[in-house]
């Protein structure tokens, strides 16, 4: 149980005992935000004097006469209006240190409730450029995705691809027009860019009447499993896969693709329904729902369009069928959809619709994660000097490649076999530490030197953090990576300088940091987290020698050096950053 759990609980006994509250009751405890006040707070008093009419003080007063925080903190301390504050004591903190040595998990269990949960996230489209936006759907789902799973839940990602719609039409029709021969080989083929073709095909789209006409009927040809359009369908979408597979391999992400068109045969099913229930309405030839809470300019309420005047279908209806078949079939309980803070109308609207028709069992969960932007240096949308996007290919190469120089001008005789692999895991994870590293709701600066830099809460930091502590072992005959330290050598283990107890503090909330990352689904605050251990670290190494001091505090040292580096190792892990020997 985390520290934080632990005093929950003591507190929500405290409650119940003084004031009859039930047993989990929350007592609403929080880390204290200045060291000087403790390190915890319990915060129930002031919203317990309204309900029971008492002043605040005494409210919190009595929590304390009836708290049994002996085995873990000092006397808490009543404080202002009535908080109140606990310090935990040195040798229950040396104790969980312990602990968390002697657990794989450094003392987080896994969730005794598991739940089903699906991830959606990257999310790409084919045909089309993968850009900044799915780069971060990419990592921020990606992170989410290791951390519930860590935690114990049953995890589905899921790539909600983009492969289905009417701009297949102009595709298939360019394609038959362009390089006829694709579709008569019965091999895959390689269509080059498939970005510059998509641009060619919409000019001819937009010129031409003629291929306008072609690519409608091409539509139905692809809807109706036409042969010659099913294949350039496919040959459209093996191509892009094996574009966004580069990118994936790159990043290390795994996914299982189940893109818009595996929902085609459950759309009219979608319409039925709604129909049966009487949500749907014919709306100047379209089927409808109207809105609850949305209205369009006019202040009527706004239609969600489920089937077209021509009978085609929508990306939201594409959305309400994932749902039936994500909670029936996936049995989910909790769907997470990680995309750009743009589409954060069309998940409300398609949620309300999904509950509104009972297609939501009780206690499933869908949560909309959004992110805010990529912007470039100068403030605006990232993008070439040219004003094009940029592939994201080309931007983790140049990550990759700004590493490598970095590393050989601090490693001038350092053999390529080592600077290859360690430049492409430093220039990836750089990348991915930025964008996790702010809190995803806000725009974020894309700046190669500021994500490269070994300076600050960066990837470089934390990655040489860990290398530091590991050498700190290997100096002293230890490794700290597979090594265990003895129980014997730790029998006594105590924290006696302040610095000592600061970290070790830290280490210990690495339980409820987690559990808050799954909660809130902010992966910053494991980045804070990580940064602040390694500040934390970085201090403590300052002002008290390891290898140099008395046995047993070299060990007890030692085994802090240790805790650190497991927890920075873990914690990287679940950012999707794997760790790197010697930079
Ligand atoms: N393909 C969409 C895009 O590029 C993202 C899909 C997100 N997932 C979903 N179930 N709608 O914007």
């Amino acid at each position: 149980m985390s520290v934080l759990a632990l005093l929950r609980d003591r507190f929500a006994i405290a409650c119940h005992r003084a004031f009859g509250l039930p047993r989990n009751y929350d007592p609403a405890i929080a880390a204290a935000k200045d060291p000087k006040f403790g390190d915890y707070q319990c915060n129930a008093a002031l919203g317990l004097a309204k309900s029971l009419q008492r002043p605040p003080r005494t409210v919190a007063q009595n929590i304390i006469d009836h708290v049994d925080l002996g085995d873990c903190c000092d006397l808490p301390e009543l404080a202002g209006p009535g908080f109140i504050n606990v310090r935990l004591r040195g040798d229950f903190v040396a104790q969980q240190i312990q602990q968390m040595l002697r657990d794989d998990r450094l003392g987080l269990p896994m969730t005794q409730s598991p739940q089903r949960v699906i991830v959606d996230f990257s999310s790409p489209n084919i045909a089309k450029e993968m850009h900044v936006g799915h780069l971060r759907s990419t990592i921020i789902g990606d992170c989410l995705a290791r951390v519930l799973a860590y935690l114990g839940h049953d995890v589905l990602r899921l790539n909600h691809v983009g492969d289905w719609g009417t701009q297949f039409g102009m595709l298939i029709t360019y394609l038959r027009e362009a390089c006829p021969e694709a579709l008569v080989h019965s091999n895959a083929l390689e269509l080059g860019d498939l970005v510059a073709f998509y641009r060619a095909a919409k000019q001819r789209f937009d010129e031409d009447d003629t291929f306008r006409d072609t690519a409608r009927l091409a539509v139905v040809d692809l809807q109706t499993g036409e042969a010659i359009a099913r294949r350039a369908w496919t040959l459209l979408c093996e191509q892009s896969r094996r574009e966004f597979e580069k990118i994936y391999t790159l990043l290390d992400i795994s996914l299982i693709e189940r893109g818009e068109s595996f929902y085609n045969p459950y759309l009219s099913a979608v319409v039925d329904d709604l129909t049966a229930s009487g949500l749907l309405q014919q709306d100047g030839g379209a089927a409808c729902v109207f809105l609850e809470g949305f209205t369009n300019k006019d202040g009527n309420p706004l239609p969600l369009i489920i089937q077209k005047s021509d009978g085609g279908y929508n990306y939201a209806t594409t959305d309400l069928a994932a749902i039936r078949y994500r909670t029936t079939q996936d049995r989910a309980d909790r769907i997470l959809y990680v995309t750009d803070m743009g589409q954060s109308g069309h998940f409300a609207q398609v949620f309300q619709v999904a509950r509104r028709a009972g297609w939501v069992p009780e206690g499933v969960e869908l949560t909309h994660v959004p992110f805010g932007l990529v912007l470039g240096e100068d403030g605006k949308k990232f993008k070439t000097r040219s004003g094009d996007t940029v592939p994201l290919k080309v931007l983790l190469d140049e990550a990759i490649a700004r590493a490598e120089k970095d590393l050989r001008d601090r490693n001038p005789e350092a053999a390529t076999d080592f600077i290859h692999p360690t430049a492409q895991v430093i220039g990836i994870a750089a990348v991915k530490y930025a964008d996790l590293s702010q809190n995803r709701t806000s725009n974020y600066l894309f700046s190669y030197d500021k994500m490269l830099s070994l300076q600050g809460n960066t990837a470089p930091y934390l990655l040489y953090a860990y290398v530091r502590i590991c050498g700190i072992g290997r100096k002293g005959g230890i490794d700290l990576e597979t090594q265990t330290l003895q129980p014997d050598q730790l029998q006594y283990f105590s924290l006696r300088e302040p610095a000592e107890l600061v970290l070790a503090k830290h280490l210990i909330q690495w339980g409820e940091t987690i559990e808050a990352v799954a909660i809130e689904l902010l992966p910053n605050r494991l980045c804070q987290y990580l940064f602040e251990l390694s500040q934390k670290f970085n201090q403590f190494f300052e002002q008290c020698p390891v290898l140099q001091a008395e046995e047993p505090g070299r060990s007890h040292r030692l085994a802090l050096c240790q805790a650190t580096a497991r927890t920075l190792k873990l914690g990287l892990g679940l950012l999707g950053i794997p760790t790197v020997a010697k930079m």
